[in-house]
């Protein structure tokens, strides 16, 4: 069945509203026809990474001319975006680059691409919010339609409010803020969103116990086995909080690409696990046990020299109550002079953790809190930019970074609690 638009979205494709417009709109007309979309749904907010300010440098080379003048095309004419328009964090933070080593690296200098991005885009309405963590400042409903390119953020709406957004490449997010409109496929059907996949924590695991890499741990491991079906987390607490839920659903765009999971007692359409399988009989089981989390902690670790060149804590985003952990496990010690300690996190969250100490805390013992960029693209962009600029071992307690560090940073990498990131900032070794 053809795609079918509403009066207002035939002008829109027509050109009647600009050629941004029309061009955006083609696009998601193109996207929605691939995937058997029948109509567009309105929607309130699209999360945007720019090429400009994050993926033109990550790899360490710039994007292809045709990929620019069709990103360029498509906001053509366009005043303002259409929806709630939030942005990724970008490859650096432009006031920071100097004090933080990236002049150094010598042949890509991204700030110039990342200010007129950010420009650009701040001129368009979007909130310069610069984290992968939009849901902390902007919260849907249940049911509300979304954009949204940044696969945490992606999972973290649809897993904790039950929001509905699939997750979306950059230009087609892109085209959503112009249009304010996505096709309506995938995450956007109730029927698409019901698990497949029961992940049963064993019992001789104490979750209430684990620490975030251990929630890490277990999402890299599920999306690893899980092709592509949503898996059913059963036997979580359901008091998890917020920064245990963003690891849980972290590692899901990484290893798997899955738009969400369910967390029984958890997710709004989870209450039970029947609900969670829409009544369905789940098409796999995956006990998840002690051997199951030591394979993915193996994975995540690539680093067999104890010592340590950088430690990166943030990836997402830290929370204000992860700034606080990091600033009361430093307890006062410096970290060692070898050693760079980035904690990542967003300018809102920092601007509150000034106000608690945490970030003197921090600071004063020698590590940074970086915001408006992801806080270990220090580390991989080194390795990006040139091999002989590549750090030898990063720690983190972020399975995403891990994955990323090893593959574009060409850096080994140590994976564990924070706890154990913060003693190995500090003593320089890992434990
Ligand atoms: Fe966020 Fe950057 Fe990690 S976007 S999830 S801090 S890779």
């Amino acid at each position: 069945m053809p795609l079918s638009l509403t009066l207002e979205e035939e002008h829109m494709l027509s050109g009647d509203y600009g050629s941004g417009v029309q061009k955006s709109m083609d696009l998601l007309v193109q996207i929605g026809e691939a995937f058997g979309a029948e109509r567009m749904v309105e929607i309130s907010s699209s999360h945007l990474i720019p090429y400009e300010i994050m993926s033109a440098s990550r790899f360490g080379v710039p994007p292809a001319k045709w990929f620019e003048d069709w990103v360029l095309e498509m906001t053509e004419g366009v005043s303002s975006f259409r929806v709630v328009t939030t942005i990724n964090p970008a490859i650096v933070n432009p006031q920071r680059a100097i004090e933080l080593g990236f002049k150094e690296l010598g042949e890509i200098d991204p700030t110039e691409s990342v200010i007129k991005g950010m420009e650009k885009y701040k001129r368009m309405g979007a909130i310069p919010v610069y984290t992968c963590c939009p849901f902390l400042i902007f919260t849907p409903r249940k049911g509300e339609h979304l954009g949204g390119a940044e696969s945490v953020a992606v999972a973290f709406y649809n897993t904790f409010f039950g929001a509905k957004v699939n997750r979306e490449s950059g230009p087609t997010a892109l085209a959503a803020a112009v249009t304010g409109r996505v096709p309506e496929f995938g995450m956007h059907h109730l029927d698409s969103r019901y698990g497949q996949l029961l992940v049963e924590i064993n019992r001789g695991l104490d979750s209430n116990k684990f620490t975030y890499a251990d929630y890490n741990a277990l999402a890299y491991y599920v999306g690893e086995k899980a092709q592509g079906r949503i898996p059913v987390f059963y036997g979580l607490s359901q008091n998890l909080n917020v920064t245990q839920i963003k690891y849980l659903c972290a590692p899901l765009g990484v290893s798997a690409g899955l738009p969400m999971c369910h967390i029984v007692g958890v997710t709004p359409e989870a209450p039970t696990v029947e609900i969670a399988l829409g009544g369905r009989r789940a098409e796999d089981k995956i006990e998840f046990g002690v051997e199951q989390l030591q394979e993915a902690y193996r994975q995540l670790t690539t680093a067999n020299d104890e010592r340590v060149d950088a430690v990166t804590i943030g990836c997402p985003h830290a929370t204000l109550q992860e700034l606080g952990e990091c600033a009361q496990l430093l307890g006062g010690e410096k970290v060692s002079p070898k050693v760079k300690l980035w904690v990542g996190t967003a300018e809102t969250i920092r601007f509150i953790g000034e106000r608690m100490g945490y970030v003197k805390a921090i600071e004063d013992a020698g590590g940074f809190v970086v915001t408006d960029m992801c806080a270990h693209s220090y580390s991989y962009c080194r390795g990006a930019f040139s091999r002989k600029h590549a750090l030898g071992t990063v720690a983190t307690n972020s399975a995403k970074a891990a994955h990323y560090i090893q593959i574009i940073g060409s850096a080994k990498t140590w994976f564990g609690s924070t706890e154990q990131c913060i003693k190995a900032a500090i003593s320089g070794r890992w434990q």
